[in-house]
């Protein structure tokens, strides 16, 4: 658990603008996660920013206020959760031109989870490839425990709430583990990193 000293800040970066979006359902979810390990979260949702196209020039885009607020956020995270619809095989356009005003000076070292979403039954596992590519190229890093959820308008009830408890509990994971992860990196005691690191999940491919 997270004490004074090492407070952990959780933010998620939601990829769709869809009202009633379920990658933000999704994500208040695993904030929730991040919350029970005592960490502070911020849901930044980019219906609330007016961010250019990425034009290529990091100074000149920089300029906009929507786009320095977005990289205060991100670099004040000490994990970021990304969460994304499938969209033709990757992960969402509105995601990727944020990501691209994201730089090694927000990103480098944080800790990264992810969680996808599709209306079809397989999931969305080229989206959440792609964005674990895009942590590797930032210096992130990306957690190994990921979810996608498939047919996801099948899986949220109306108040984006999950009834099956298994999967409900596997996105509340993505973010108590990214709180948990970015405060094994942050705190400087060696012998406290052992022992929350001792009590890991158990690796489910594990005999
Ligand atoms: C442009 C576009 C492309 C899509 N491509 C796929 C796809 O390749 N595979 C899939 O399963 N669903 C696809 N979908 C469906 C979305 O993944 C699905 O509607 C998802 O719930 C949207 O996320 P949201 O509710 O957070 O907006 C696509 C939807 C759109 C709008």
């Amino acid at each position: 658990m997270a004490d004074q000293e090492n407070q952990i800040q959780v933010a998620a970066l939601c990829g769709s603008l869809r009202e009633n979006s379920f990658t933000a359902a999704a994500l208040r979810i695993a904030l929730e996660g991040a919350r029970q390990f005592g960490a502070t979260t911020e849901l930044i949702d980019l219906r609330d920013y007016n961010l250019p196209l990425h034009a290529g020039v990091t100074s000149s885009d920089d300029s906009s206020g929507d786009v320095r607020k977005l990289k205060r956020l991100a670099k004040a995270a000490d994990a970021l959760i990304l969460g994304t619809p499938e969209y033709h095989g990757s992960f969402s356009g509105v995601l990727k031109n944020a990501l691209d005003f994201l730089t090694f000076d927000e990103m480098e070292g944080k800790m990264i989870g992810l969680i996808g979403v599709s209306g079809g039954a397989m999931g969305a596992f080229d989206a959440l490839n792609g964005l674990r590519s895009v942590g590797r190229a930032l210096h992130a890093w990306v957690l190994p425990q990921q979810v996608t959820i498939a047919e996801a308008y099948k899986v949220f009830d109306g108040e984006g709430r999950i009834s099956d408890r298994d999967l409900e509990r596997r996105v509340r994971t993505v973010g108590s583990e990214a709180a948990r992860f970015a405060h094994l990196h942050k705190c400087g005691r060696l012998r406290e990193f052992l022992q929350i690191w001792e009590t890991a999940p158990v690796n489910p491919g594990g005999g």
